[in-house]
């Protein structure tokens, strides 16, 4: 680790400190926060102060100094900070905890199931499963389609059913995401109880999916080995029968859903394919070489490496987590920084993975640059996944799950772009195109 909790060095810049535009950078954050994060690398420095209302904050954008905040082990006083005020939707659970309790958590609750091999073995069913959905010559929104495609796997997955039968609690989570969204925002807490529309869809939406987990878990409760699902593993790892333990797993089964974020890889990984027909040929190619016309099964996630090229490479242009955030409590050193109490520290994959001191043509889509033996950048150059004590814990598992995925739909479909436009990065909770996107399919198997 190459941070201290030293509270010597040199003063955070005085941008930072009282800088004259944090309501001009609040809206202009708000408005569109890829543009935002994009106008910041004019700046040289290691660390870019910014204002955003009174809050001062800091882009860290040297990749050195990334890794010592993420593998930092100083909680306090590095802290969630206004990710608290997610505890509208989830109360408690990994993401809301920090030190000790934390640690608990990943070790007993997330490390233990992310390997169970059911998780694979639902994903190439669904995925098979909506490939065999699709007609040909049809337009779809591949967004929607394949944000729907990892729900229902999230849920099948963790509860054994098919969410396809429940629309209701499809639309309740979406809700319950797009509620994540305002919450982090300016007077968030607050917002969750005022009588605005939005307010009272995401509370009703929230009475909506933890009924159904807490009977779901009622179910499971006392014979909870007769149930093959992750739902039933919590319930048998937490034989509490006390309500915390209930909530706890109630939380953790929304954080799985919430914490998803495979559709939006997926949607620019056959954008930029589909955009780039050299890499859809070779792409083709290894499918129809390694699968023979087969669909593919769990084992072949490890066994199609320009598959893999071409998801790494499109979560290097469209991280789909932008950006997040550490907030300290109190005094901490970032290289020859001091940082203040009360201070955010951002990190921004968008900005980190596009930045040319670091990838070459940093805009140019090479799913070469991952092939064996292509030079690297410095490590923690690339970091979809973030890394570290609260890193995602996910992290080994989601890219296998999504060459599955890439790989089922890829050997039976091509995808051709129905709009000439390109599409607009959008930065909600995920970068998604703007208004969705249109894509023509043609049958290949
Ligand atoms: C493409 C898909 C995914 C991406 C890009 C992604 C990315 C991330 C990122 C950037 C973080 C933030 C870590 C930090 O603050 O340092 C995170 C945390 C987290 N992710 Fe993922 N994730 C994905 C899929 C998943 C899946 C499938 C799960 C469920 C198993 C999951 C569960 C979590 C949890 C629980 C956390 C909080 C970790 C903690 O607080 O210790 N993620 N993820």
């Amino acid at each position: 680790m190459e941070s201290s909790s030293s509270v010597t060095g040199t003063a955070a810049p005085a941008a930072a400190r009282k800088g004259p535009n944090g309501l001009v950078g609040l809206a202009r954050f708000g408005a569109n926060p890829l543009r935002f994060l994009d106008a910041l690398r004019g700046d040289e420095r290691d660390i870019v102060p910014f204002k955003l209302g009174t809050l001062r904050c800091h882009l860290v954008a040297a990749p050195h100094l990334v890794r010592a905040v993420l593998e930092s082990k100083e909680w306090p006083p590095l802290s969630r900070g206004r990710l608290s005020s997610l505890a509208r939707w989830y109360s408690g659970g990994l993401i809301l905890t920090e030190g000790t309790w934390h640690g608990f958590q990943r070790r007993t609750l997330w490390q233990p199931v992310v390997g169970q091999p059911s998780i694979m073995d639902v994903t190439g069913l669904r995925a098979a499963r909506c490939a065999g959905s699709w007609e040909d010559g049809a337009t779809i929104d591949a967004f929607e389609e394949l944000r729907t495609l990892v729900r229902t796997i999230d849920w099948q997955i963790l509860t054994g059913d098919d969410l396809d039968a429940r629309p209701d609690l499809l639309r309740a989570h979406e809700r319950g995401i797009s509620a994540l969204a305002w919450l982090l925002g300016p007077f968030g807490d607050s917002r969750w109880g005022w009588p605005l529309p939005s307010s009272a869809r995401a509370r009703s939406a929230r009475a909506v999916i933890d009924t159904e987990i807490n009977r779901l878990i009622d179910e499971r409760r006392g014979n909870p080995k007769s149930f093959g699902d992750l739902l039933a593993w919590f319930v048998d790892r937490l034989d509490t029968d006390v309500a915390e333990g209930d909530e706890l797993i109630c939380a953790t089964v929304k954080q799985w859903l919430g914490a998803d974020q495979l559709h939006s890889a997926l949607t620019w990984a056959l954008h930029l394919v589909a955009t780039h027909p050299q890499v859809e040929a070779r792409w083709h190619a290894e499918l129809d070489l390694a699968l023979g016309g087969r669909i593919p099964s769990p084992r072949d996630a490890d066994l199609l490496p320009y598959t893999r090229h071409v998801l790494l490479e499109a979560m290097r242009l469209y991280p789909p987590i932008w950006g997040f955030f550490r907030q300290l409590t109190g005094e901490w050193r970032l290289g020859d920084t001091t940082l203040g109490a009360g201070d955010v520290i951002a990190l921004s994959p968008w900005f980190t993975h596009r930045d040319e001191r670091l990838w070459p043509d940093p805009l140019r889509f090479d799913p070469d640059r991952w092939r064996d033996g292509a030079a690297q950048p410095p490590p923690i150059s690339y970091f979809p996944y973030s890394a570290g004590p609260y890193g995602c814990p996910a992290h080994e598992l989601s890219p296998r799950q999504g060459v599955l995925v890439l790989a089922t739909l890829g050997r039976s479909w091509s995808f051709k772009p129905a709009d000439e436009r390109e599409p607009t990065p959008l930065a909600t909770g995920v970068i998604e195109p703007k208004g969705g996107l249109r894509m023509t399919l043609a049958r290949r198997n």
